[in-house]
This record gives C-alpha cells, structure tokens and sequence, in this order.
C-alpha cells in the first residue's frame, strides 16, 4: 500500500463533515488539519473522499496494533457477544481480572491494580492513592507536562498555560519543577549539566519552601509526551528517584504515553532501571479501546472498599481488546518498536545534518520527536507548516510542545512503510 491523495484538501466529503461539525461540536476540539477518517487497515487510513495516508501518530499514540487488527476485532467480537459491563467496580469477572493479573507479571508481582478508562482518571486515582495512603498534602511534577484534563490531573499537567487559562484554582499543594530538557535546558544549566541544576533546585525547595516529609508524590512522564516528547537526560531518573528514597515520596509514573510497548519495552521505565511505586497506563494498552490501569505497590493499597471506584473502568470489551494488544506485543510488536525506533531515530539523524532547521531529533522506540529550530530560537510556524504540507503529501503527523512534531506509527508498522514515511518527511522538508 502507499499513500495516495486524489483530491484537494479537505475534499468535498470531509468538507460537508467538518462544517456539520461547526455547528454542533464544543469549540474546544482542536482541529491540527481536516483529516476525517473513514476506515484504517494496518498503519494505513483512508478518509471520506478515498484518499489513503500513512499513520505516523496512532490517533495520539494509542493505536498499537493498527487500525482494525484481526485479533483485536475478534477479541472484541467475542466478548460483546458474552457481555460487555457489569460494572467491575462491583463484580469480579473475566477477562478484566486476567487482565489485572497479567499486568502485574509485568512488574515481577507486588503490585495491585485499579482500572479507569482513561488516562486522566488513572492520574485522578493515582493523585488519591497517594493522597490517601501517605495523607501528606504535597505533590510534585514538571513543567512541560500532561497529566490530563480533569481538576486534579489539569494541577499537575504544565505544557501549556492554554491548558489552564480560565481554570483556576486548582489543587492546593501542586509545585512544579523544571524538566531536565537536554535541548533547551533550564536554570541557565549546560545541556550537560540540565539533570543536576534541577535536582539542586529539589534539593533548594526541600530547604528553604517546601518540606518533603510532606510531600506524597512525584509524577513523572519518563519521556515528556505532549511537552514535546522530550527523553531526559541518561542518569537523571535513578539520581531523582534516590532523592525521593531518602523522604519517602513516593514515584508515579505516569506512563500513559510511553507505556504499552511505544519505547521498544513494555514501561519506558525498564529503559532507567528504575522501578515506580505507582504506573498509570492507557492510550496504547487496548488499541483505541477506553481502559486505563493504575499499578500500584501492594503496601500503598490502604484504602478500604468504596474509597474510589468507577461505573465502566475495566469494562470487559475494553479489558479482551487489551489482551489481544498483550498478545501482539508479546508475539513481536515490542521488539518491532526496538528495531523501528533505531533505524528511524538513525535515519533522521541523517535528516538533521541535511537540514539544518531541525534542531534535535530525540526519543525511543516509536516515540519520536523532531524539534524545529535551535535551542534559542524555536520555530513552531516552521513545524506546523511540515504538519500540513506532510498531511497534503499522504502522511499523518501531530506537533507536540512548543515546535517539536511526534512521530507515533503503530507498532505494526513495517520497515517498508517507516521508509515511505521518511521518503514523505524528506520531500516535506525540501518543499520548506
Ligand atoms: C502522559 C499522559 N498522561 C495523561 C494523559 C491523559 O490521558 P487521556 O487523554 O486518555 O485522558 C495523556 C494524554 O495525552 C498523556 O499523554
């Protein structure tokens, strides 16, 4: 298959659908460019008006195992066909609890798990498992990054003050630290030295503002998704983690993005050698079917029946789309990541000593970022332009953080299509 786009865009289909859309949808929806999906096989969506693109962001990174998989379609067929919720929240029952279970193997055991359907719920329950379990009233996390939207996530996430406008006041308690970005390092720090400058910044709040006896929590994106998918520096990880040992703050990685295989191992974590007292999982884990997973350590699971709960989280369609995901990625989809993820991150490294408007080029497995510009002087306009001419060209991007754009295939993509899609990024950065 290779993309193919016949008409002017948006074309007269996705014209009709996206002025319906005007007139009845929340003004709140973004719109990065008129793409209406009509159906998707494998790493390839067609839209309404038959033009075929090559998906290089899986729906915002969730799509795993592609569009339509068979396993998936048949695990959902044959779930629906038994029931599709009860509410798990009030009955034990398979595949949710085989699902909890095989989560868990995940980390070696020792853990419990909550399920949501989201994202932002799995941050919302990890903000009261800790809460609850240590009723310490601090929370720490970075600015550049996404939690999600709901209150008590939308007071931790930092990657756009847009996010916030009109919002306020959130949870009391919330303090923000710099993220160690490497390629724009913070506290007037060298890239070299971004990961000390911010755990000397830690260690200056824990002095003079903020007491970590009190602190619950830590949340961290071990790669800064939305933010810009921004990989922190090697070692940063492990020396942050110790400090938190030392206070008994507890690390909750929020592993929404990077979770599920994306980075090449099931938690981007595994990459740090570095175990969390809480995981959130969601977007990749049941390929575009809603579930969320909050892994938490067996002693932090004080909270007594009714504490927290949900109507439809680990909804049992939801709970066999994930096994089939499991499966895949177990059966070779994770390794497929690894090995994509190289050789792209190679090959755009190749990119970036051609074109010297890409600043960085970052990331692990299929997470990858592409940042415009230099570190003084980003170039977001540069970078939405690559956006909409590479979407004109037959190839779906998203931008993430202030002018870096994602590169997310699903994990079934072939060493074929990761080269169309770079033969496609080259040509967009001809034309700019
Ligand atoms: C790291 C991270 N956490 C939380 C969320 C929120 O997830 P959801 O949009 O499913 O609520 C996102 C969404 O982009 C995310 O990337």
């Amino acid at each position: 298959m290779k993309p193919s786009v016949r008409t002017p865009l948006p074309g007269p289909k996705a014209w009709a659908l996206l002025e319906r859309g005007e007139r009845v949808l929340s003004p709140s929806y973004v719109r990065p460019y008129p793409f209406v999906p009509a159906r998707g096989q494998g790493a390839f969506l067609e839209d309404v008006d038959g033009n075929l693109f090559l998906d290089f962001m899986s729906g915002i990174a969730v799509n795993t195992t592609g569009y339509a998989h068979p396993k998936v379609v048949e695990a959902v067929r044959a779930q629906a066909e038994r029931f599709a919720h009860v509410c798990f929240s009030d009955f034990t029952h398979e595949p949710t609890l085989s699902l909890a279970e095989r989560l868990v193997g995940k980390l070696g055991g020792g853990y419990r798990v909550f399920f949501g359907n989201s994202g932002t719920e799995g941050v919302e329950a990890a903000i009261k498992l800790v809460r609850y379990h240590t009723r310490r009233p601090y929370l720490l996390a970075f600015t550049g990054a996404f939690h999600g939207r709901s209150l008590g996530a939308l007071s931790l996430t930092a990657s756009k003050s847009a996010y916030r406008q009109g919002f306020a006041p959130f949870l009391p308690g919330v303090v923000h630290l710099p993220f160690p970005n490497p390629f724009r390092p913070p506290l007037g720090a060298r890239p070299e030295e971004a990961g000390d400058a911010v755990l000397d910044h830690l260690e200056h709040l824990f002095q003079t503002v903020l007491p970590p006896e009190e602190v619950a929590a830590l949340f961290l994106e071990p790669i800064q998704g939305e933010g810009g998918y921004v990989v922190p520096p090697p070692g940063f990880i492990p020396r942050l983690k110790e400090v938190l040992d030392r206070f008994g703050i507890l690390l909750v990685a929020d592993e929404v993005q990077t979770g599920a295989g994306r980075t090449g191992r099931f938690f981007a974590l595994e990459h740090e050698g570095v175990q969390a007292d809480v995981y959130v999982l969601a977007k990749g884990l049941a390929s575009g079917y809603p579930i969320s997973a909050v892994l938490f350590r067996e002693e932090l699971g004080s909270w007594p029946p009714g504490a927290h709960g949900t109507t439809f989280g680990g909804q049992a369609v939801a709970a066999a789309a994930a096994h089939a995901t499991l499966d895949l990625l177990e059966g070779g989809l994770q390794e497929n990541a690894a090995r994509l993820g190289e050789f792209l991150l190679a090959e755009l490294r190749a990119l970036k000593r051609r074109f010297p408007f890409l600043g960085d080029v970052r990331g692990r497995g299929l997470m990858i970022g592409l940042d415009f510009g230099d570190p003084d002087h980003p170039q977001p306009d540069l970078r939405d332009k690559a956006v909409r001419l590479a979407f004109e060209k037959g190839l779906l991007l998203l931008p993430a953080g202030p002018s870096a754009l994602r590169i997310a295939p699903p994990l079934v993509l072939t060493q074929e299509e990761a080269a169309l899609g770079l033969e496609i990024l080259e040509e967009v950065f001809r034309a700019l």
